[in-house]
């Protein structure tokens, strides 16, 4: 089995490399997971899906801020030298973000982001952006398992780092 990822990419300078016969899932590894939530859209709906007793994984560790614009860069780099496995963001969905643009800004972010983690060996799939508003309790449940599922495919980000 060959895992395939972004990360596999050598134009992108990631050295999580592709092993043909491996599998990088160890379903003993439990990823850590920092989720930065806007409190105005995705907080409320991972609120709403705690009250709704939906189940998601416990990986995620959530931070919430008042809007995912607040998002420095370089505390993403630093979560992931720092141990967390991936980081999530999530904000309000574009033309919704209580600060205007807000949101635009993170958009613009992190792909710039991606890149520079790139060059330090580390897989940009570690790193997703998601827009989620407070109505979208299940969607946020499904962005949790998906990203755990994949940080756990990936393997801990510490044996990654050049
Ligand atoms: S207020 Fe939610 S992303 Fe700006």
């Amino acid at each position: 089995m060959t895992i395939a990822s972004g990360g596999n990419d050598p134009a992108r300078g990631s050295n999580e490399a592709s092993i043909s016969g491996h599998c990088f899932g160890d379903p003993s590894f439990e990823p850590k997971i920092l989720a930065i939530l806007c409190n105005w859209c995705t907080y409320s709906a991972a609120d709403a899906a705690g009250s709704a007793h939906s189940v998601y994984p416990p990986n995620l560790h959530i931070v919430r801020v008042m809007c995912s614009g607040r998002v420095d860069p370089s505390l993403i780099l630093k979560a992931l030298r720092g141990g967390m496995d991936g980081v999530l963001i999530c904000g309000c969905h574009p033309g919704d973000c209580h600060y205007i643009n807000g949101n635009h800004k993170t958009a613009f972010r992190i792909p710039m982001v991606k890149r520079v983690v790139s060059q330090y060996g580390i897989a940009p799939e570690r790193i997703r952006l998601e827009w989620i508003s407070a109505a979208e309790a299940n969607r946020f449940v499904a962005v949790a398992k998906e990203m755990t599922e994949q940080i756990r495919d990936l393997g801990p980000v510490s044996r990654t780092i050049r």
